[in-house]
């Protein structure tokens, strides 16, 4: 006997109008595939809220665009036969150089969430985080993922959340405390306000039609557990009302958050502690006093402040400045293993993806990001052997010309 949810459910995905098309994950090769496969699948608003950016995108597009800024200079007849792209940072062995930087919301764009993206970290040996804003527990993704947790922190102006929530990580056992800095308010995301993005979700008719138009998302949202934000559901009442995520920064977020603060935060931690949102060689330098082990140059994926200059615009100098006093890395606009390794080139020890397998997680679930790590876990170690390098530490300056 079918049940009658699985006989909508079929009844629904004959997809008589062929709204969602047909895309499989074997015919994603690429960041742009994934796009559009994720495209295809989820509403309209959600889509938007992954893919879009503040004011005019400006920051976002040339987050990819400012990779193309240089030149990958390769060294042939290196004999790299084996080639060893793990690296260490922040004590954290990573095998290899780039992990899954902590996003929200990931049941909303599938219904595995968090749980999908801490299986893949845990079988490719990297890294992966869980936000404040994440909608499975980090004491589940904990026993997902015996490899390298990151807590990702907004520091909430009700500071019993905040005391709360440093203690709910420390006793889960996480590596690596990340608390962002860019987002004391919100960024103008002006897709989110036209398509009336919020959580849990208020949605204007336009929205109510997309929902309509993409039924395998919205029966695969209903039959799961209801949408929930485990990290903050006892300071946060969910049930108050739909709020869009710039309010939420705005309301919730402590704009008063100061450099004495976040000291305070390093020596309580006491472990691994690291700032995200770090662009000025004045912010690397302040953080390295206050005892961070580690810095995320991040312009938040263009979604935060528009007109910020790039990760990877500021990479060099910023290693240059602190290199050699605490562990720097990037995100933003990631796409390629070829960008990976002009970061690694410049100094940084790792590099974040966000949208790189947000896409493929909307798209198809766990096996979504399986793919697009593995498809990047090939084009790094081809990439390697391509500039003449079997480990990371041979990727150098000298690798690499500006135009
Ligand atoms: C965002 C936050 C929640 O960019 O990280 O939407």
């Amino acid at each position: 006997m079918i049940s009658s949810s699985r006989l909508i459910e079929k009844v629904l995905l004959i997809r008589p109008f062929g709204f969602e098309g047909q895309m499989r994950l074997k015919d994603c090769y690429n960041f742009h595939d994934f796009r559009r496969m994720a495209k295809r699948r989820l509403p309209s608003p959600i889509f938007n809220y992954i893919d879009g950016a503040a004011d005019d995108e400006v920051t976002y597009r040339r987050n990819t665009a400012a990779f193309e800024g240089c030149d990958l200079v390769p060294n042939v007849l290196r004999g790299v036969g084996d080639v060893d792209m793990s690296v260490t940072v922040m004590g954290q062995r990573l095998a290899m150089p780039v992990y899954c930087s902590p996003t929200a919301l990931q049941r909303l764009f599938h219904h595995q969430g968090e749980r999908a993206v801490a299986a893949a970290a845990a079988k490719f040996g990297t890294m992966f985080g869980v936000s404040s804003l994440g909608t499975v527990s980090l004491e589940e993704a904990r026993r997902i993922c015996d490899g390298p947790q990151v807590y990702q922190f907004y520091f909430h102006k009700d500071r019993g959340l905040n005391r709360e929530m440093m203690a709910r990580a420390k006793q889960a056992g996480i590596e690596v405390m990340m608390l962002t800095v860019d987002s004391i308010t919100g960024g103008n995301r002006e897709r989110d306000k036209r398509t009336g993005f919020a959580i849990p979700f208020k949605l204007n008719l336009a929205g109510i039609t997309q929902f309509a138009i993409k039924p395998s998302w919205a029966v695969n949202y209903v039959r799961h557990e209801p949408f929930r934000l485990p990290q903050l559901e006892n300071h946060v009442d969910m049930g108050r009302g739909a709020m869009s995520i710039s309010r939420y920064f705005t309301e919730m977020l402590d704009p008063s958050m100061s450099w004495d603060d976040v000291a305070e935060m390093v020596q309580h931690w006491g472990g691994q502690f690291c700032l995200k949102g770090v662009i000025s060689v004045e912010d690397a330098k302040r953080a390295v006093e206050i005892g961070c082990t580690g810095i995320v140059l991040s312009n938040h994926g263009g979604r935060q402040l528009d007109g910020s200059r790039t990760a990877f615009d500021q990479l060099d100098e910023i290693v240059q400045a602190v290199g050699d006093r605490i562990d720097v890395m990037m995100d933003g606009g990631v796409q390629r293993g070829t960008h990976v390794l002009k970061a690694l080139s410049l100094g940084a020890k790792a590099v974040g993806l966000g949208r790189y397998y947000l896409f493929p997680l909307a798209a198809a679930g766990q096996a979504g990001v399986e793919r697009a790590l593995e498809l990047m876990r090939v084009e790094i170690e081809r990439g390697m052997k391509l500039m003449g390098c079997s480990s990371v530490d041979e990727l150098t300056k000298e690798n690499l010309r500006f135009r």
